[in-house]
């Protein structure tokens, strides 16, 4: 799908560095609590933000081109639910813009989380991680989302060595200073996540989480939490690429589609991968991120207006069994590659 092939490309731009315990009675469970909604809501790390564990991925409505109103629909109907998270990111398309103009006149509703590093606009394309890159990606990003201020900027997936170097962090913190973002996070995977947390510089991580992307569990999710970090957990539902019999066409969903054909999950194989109830593949792949310590959100991406209202339905079922976690968990243990490194 060409779509899907420029998001692959954008990925491969970007640094690709490097190679649980059950939620029911853990520390993130005394700190959650229902909303009016029903929808449970943790804290984000050490800020004040406390967030509905079911948000929004904004890369989907861009790279799909979605239409302007099947996003007016699809967020309004969201927020009506009891969603408070929107994740973007500075080059998925149109994204940022189609937000923009689909909720901005609702923001004090929701929280507003972007990345920065790159643009896509002409003549100049790509990523920039000086400290002058990234300030310019920001305010860009502030026109394109109609606000005033950002809740989280993240650094969109810069390598370990941009980020040992320091501008872009630099520059993040500045943006944070001059009241442009309330709080700075890091996105991405491997290695440069685990620095970037070592770091003790930024709010949050950003990090793939899922029943086909599970490096994180022990490399970097401990030590996000135990720093108090807010965790988002990015590509939650492994790209639901059970869903096709064959190699899909989008190649960004072809390592999960890989991975989970050799991982062969009961509840992702034959028809359970059907079943749209909490014991199927979304619902399980869903609950078992969701049920992993430390994490705090999930952003599901989607370009269908009823998709935010079935996915929350499912995390409603709560928690997945210790023993489900667990043979997830031992199912990956004994089929995971070394190459099988979290997927930016
Ligand atoms: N480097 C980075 O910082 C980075 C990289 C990747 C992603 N992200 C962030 O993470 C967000 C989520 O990642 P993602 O969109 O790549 O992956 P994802 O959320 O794991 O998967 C999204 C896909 O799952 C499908 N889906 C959702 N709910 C479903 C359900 N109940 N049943 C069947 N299919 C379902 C969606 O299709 P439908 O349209 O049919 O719902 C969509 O194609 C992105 O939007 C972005 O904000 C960040």
């Amino acid at each position: 799908m060409k779509r899907g092939a420029t998001r692959r490309e954008f990925l491969c731009g970007l640094s690709v560095v490097g190679a649980a315990a059950c939620l029911s009675q853990s520390e993130e469970s005394t700190q959650a609590s229902a909303s009016s909604s029903g929808l449970e809501r943790r804290r984000f790390g050490k800020t004040d933000m406390q967030v509905a564990i079911l948000g929004f991925g904004g890369a989907e409505i861009g790279y799909e081109q979605a239409e302007a109103a099947t996003v007016d629909k699809l967020l309004g109907a969201a927020l009506d639910g009891g969603l408070n998270v929107v994740d973007t990111a500075e080059c998925y398309r149109e994204s940022e813009v189609l937000i923009g103009n689909a909720i901005a006149h609702r923001r004090k509703e929701f929280f507003l989380f972007t990345k920065c590093g790159h643009t896509s606009e002409p003549p100049k394309q790509g990523p920039d991680w000086s400290k002058q890159g990234v300030l310019q990606s920001i305010e860009r990003s502030l026109k394109r989302l109609k606000t005033d201020v950002i809740d989280l900027v993240q650094l969109h997936s810069c390598s370990l060595a941009e980020l040992q170097k320091g501008e872009c962090i630099e520059g993040l913190e500045l943006a944070r200073k001059q009241g442009k973002t309330r709080y700075i996070g890091y996105s991405g995977d491997s290695l440069a996540a685990k620095w970037a947390i070592e770091s003790g510089r930024f709010d949050s991580l950003q990090t793939s989480i899922n029943i086909a992307d599970q490096e994180c569990l022990e490399l970097t999710l401990p030590l996000a939490r135990a720093k108090g970090m807010g965790v988002i957990a990015k590509r939650p539902i492994a790209n639901a690429a059970w869903r096709y019999d064959e190699q899909p066409s989008n190649d960004y969903h072809v390592e999960y589609w890989k991975r989970l054909s050799e991982l062969k999950y009961d509840f992702a194989s034959g028809e359970r991968r059907n079943d749209p109830g909490p014991d199927g593949a979304a619902g399980v792949a869903m609950r078992f991120t969701a049920t992993q310590p430390g994490v705090s959100v999930l952003i599901v991406g989607t370009t269908k207006p009823t998709r935010w209202a079935q996915n929350s339905e499912l995390l409603r079922a709560g928690a997945l069994p210790r023993e489900q976690v667990e043979a997830i968990r031992a199912r990956w243990k004994a089929v995971a590659r070394p190459e099988w490194v979290g997927q930016t």
